[in-house]
């Protein structure tokens, strides 16, 4: 589809929600208009607001004018309906949607503006469906490659997550819809989610597991967080007087409203005081929930003051308000749903997620004129998706698994076979064999190998038990690629897996869970109809015991505490400063030409308009076709005061160019980029030389140059 003409729309009907929502909602009128509204409701009625009356709705104040607040999951698209009591679905057939690729491989694109595209996509599709408040985007940092979450998660790193997360938010509440950034915070695995106790330092709380909301609260503006299950320092994440009322709506001065996680919240005075705005997901009536009648009982004993429940009422309409749902006001019917728009975007973001991570002898792209035969093995060729992963689950409206994808691709003159491989109940000698047997006499063998999305591989509530892929795949993969070196191995799975075939085969593609589109978006990529151009987010180890919270030994807790031992070195920091080999380093992915790095220059700035440093670089594209490249900048300082990681990625920019074409990259740093966190003093930009590192990976600067600050400065 034609992206461009997909962004301006975009851009367009992000101008007009901008007036339309500006015009009759100055802050001052609005915050009066809520003023009128507080003091004409009954307690009966501000109570109706911060509690569920439904699986995913509040009570409103028709008499007042105030609707109730519609919600859906999630992250990947808007889920099916659900019954009012219990997860059934209601079998309706007007809630299929567009499923789009997981945010993870959305994260591999290191491109904000399909972020925005992605949560347009969302925004359209919840406005069609009649939701308000859309739960996502999930923003928890990966710190284990096993969280049984980290598709539905944009990777490891904190500058990327926090992008991402912006562009996401800006293009779904362009749509006049409130986008809910979940789960605040900490929230880093499946195992024990409800009880584990999270312990880390300080600094490592604001430099890794806060930023993205932080950038989600005071550069999107976003209109709800979600509290997280688990507890931090003690204290449950929705009940948690630092992490809610001191940093979330006082540091950072978040107006809107905290949602707990389904079953989050705990305790009626807790939840009441500190921080929680709306109780959602609690077992039992509606009216025993802890913000129901509890909350009432308990302000007209005079335990706990009014003026708590208003300043949530208060945010309640806030957000109505901001929607243009207070008073009828500018909250239009509309949006879209399932459109060939949509599915057009789900496979183009697909298209730039997927990462080529090896290609020897240039085996892909495929030659359709070249090629009579194609042996596609193992289950997952045929899998369907959607329907998985726990609250990002999505009814989709169709969807094209691998299998499917290159049949259509290929044409008639391409013959395929199809073979399982492997069976998920047995290792099964004779499906290896069959698979082997259709390998040797094809052309090319492709292998869809990976993870299920199901219960211990990729889903809520529960983590992988190890990287290694199940039912004998690794086995399986073996053999074809001893039976056929033309050995393709495309993964669809959420994250990080061991690859001991890694030598044999010819190519591995990172496809993660690809969205709706996925099996055309594939055969795009292996038939070179698209050059990849996808980046990892997360690092891949060789093995678990590589990457840091199982080096530390802390995963998954002991006696209910999880002490993040390794502090600020997640991820790659890790990987540099205990220089570890990663299977494949964080921001790695390889493409069908190849680029060129030259004219590293940097441009000082006054700093008035934010920016103290502009990075320019040339890139060439010096290979035989057109393909995209992420260029990444790393910042590490040479003696700070406070040890740091050895680089952290602080700026990337995406250029797409022809064969023979080049062009500049310009990033800009702001203060913050050279900046760490002293608990004692805040945000410190230190004078000091700052090596600059621009390259096409994590471990690959291709360009270096210093930058020395001439003053130290603190911000809070
Ligand atoms: C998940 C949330 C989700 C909620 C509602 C919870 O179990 O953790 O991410 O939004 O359910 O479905």
């Amino acid at each position: 589809m034609n992206q461009t003409r997909f962004r301006w729309a975009s851009a367009i009907a992000a101008l007009v929600m901008f007036f339309v929502r500006a015009l009759p909602l100055h802050a001052q009128s609005v915050e009066s208009r809520i003023d009128q509204l507080v003091s004409q409701m009954t307690l009966e009625e501000k109570i109706g607001l911060v509690h569920a009356d439904s699986k995913f709705a509040t009570a409103g104040v028709p008499r007042l004018g105030i609707p109730r607040l519609w919600m859906s999951d999630g992250p990947e698209g808007v889920r099916e309906e659900i019954e009012t009591n219990g997860w059934r679905p209601t079998g309706r057939t007007d809630d299929f949607s567009t499923w789009m690729p997981a945010d993870l491989g959305l994260a591999a694109t290191f491109d904000p503006d399909l972020a925005r595209e992605y949560g347009a996509v969302i925004g359209q599709e919840a406005k069609a469906r009649g939701k308000h408040i859309m739960l996502g985007p999930s923003l928890n940092i990966q710190r284990t490659p096993l969280n049984g979450r980290n598709f539905e998660y944009m990777g490891e790193d904190p500058w990327l997550t926090s992008r991402m997360a912006v562009g996401f938010i800006r293009g779904e509440q362009a749509q006049g819809i409130a986008s809910c950034a979940k789960h605040f915070a900490a929230n880093n695995q499946e195992t024990d989610r409800g009880t584990i106790d999270v312990e880390m330092d300080e600094r490592t709380l604001r430099e890794i597991y806060l930023p993205a909301f932080r950038a989600s609260v005071q550069e999107a503006g976003v209109l709800c967080v979600m509290g997280a299950y688990n507890k931090f320092r003690g204290q449950h994440c929705c009940e948690n007087d630092y992490l809610l009322n001191k940093i979330l709506k006082g540091e950072w001065g978040f107006k809107g409203i905290v949602i707990s996680d389904w079953g989050g919240a705990h305790n009626t005075k807790a939840a009441a005081l500190n921080g929680l705005d709306l109780e959602m997901g609690t077992r039992g009536p509606y009216e025993d929930y802890f913000l129901a009648n509890p909350f009432r009982d308990a302000i007209e004993k005079g335990e706990i003051p009014v003026s708590a429940l208003d300043d949530k009422v208060r945010r309640h309409l806030r957000v109505m308000a901001a929607i243009g749902l207070l008073d009828g006001a500018s909250w239009s019917e509309g949006g879209e749903l399932d459109t060939p728009r949509h599915q057009a975007a789900a496979r183009d973001i697909e298209e730039e997620a997927m990462v080529l991570l090896k290609n020897a002898g240039n085996l892909l792209p495929l030659n359709s004129a070249k090629i009579n035969s194609i042996a596609v093995i193992g289950e997952n060729a045929e899998r369907r998706f959607a329907h998985a992963g726990g609250s990002a689950e999505i009814k989709s409206l169709y969807e094209v698994p691998g299998l499917q994808g290159l049949i259509q691709r290929a044409g008639p003159n391409v013959n395929i076979s199809f073979s399982m491989g492997y069976s998920r109940e047995k290792n099964d000698d004779q499906m290896i064999a069959q698979a082997v047997a259709a390998a040797k006499v094809a052309d090319v063998a492709v292998v869809f190998a990976g993870l299920p999305h199901d219960w211990y591989y990729d889903t809520e509530g529960s983590d992988r038990h190890d990287l290694k892929l199940p039912f004998g795949q690794d086995e399986l993969i073996r053999r074809v690629a001893e039976a056929n070196p033309k050995t393709i191995v495309v993964l669809i799975d959420g994250g990080a897996v061991e690859m001991p075939w890694l030598d044999h085969v010819g190519a591995v593609v990172e496809a993660w869970y690809p969205g709706m589109e996925g099996g055309n978006a594939i055969a795009d990529v292996l038939f070179g109809d698209v050059n990849p151009s996808g980046k990892l987010p997360c690092t891949f180890p060789k093995q678990l015991s590589d990457s840091p919270a199982h080096a530390m030994g802390s995963f998954p807790g002991k006696n209910g505490v999880e002490r993040y031992d390794e502090g600020l070195l997640v991820g790659y920091r890790w990987f540099d400063a205990k220089n570890i080999e990663p299977l494949f380093p964080f921001g790695f992915g390889l493409s069908y030409t190849q680029f060129d790095y030259s004219n590293l220059e940097l441009f000082p700035e006054d700093g008035s308009d934010g920016h103290e440093v502009w990075v320019k670089c040339t890139v060439a594209n010096i290979g035989s076709c057109a393909g995209a490249e992420v260029v990444q900048l790393y910042v590490s300082q040479a003696h700070p005061s406070l040890p740091r990681p050895p680089k952290e990625l602080k700026g990337f920019a995406r250029i797409k160019l022809e064969a023979g074409e080049h062009g500049d990259v310009w990033i800009p740093l702001d203060r913050s980029a050279f900046a760490f966190y002293d608990p004692a003093r805040g945000w410190v930009a230190e004078k000091d030389d700052f090596t600059i590192e621009v390259g096409s990976s994590s471990r690959d600067i291709r360009l270096t140059k210093t930058w020395s600050r001439a003053e130290t400065s603190v911000q809070k």
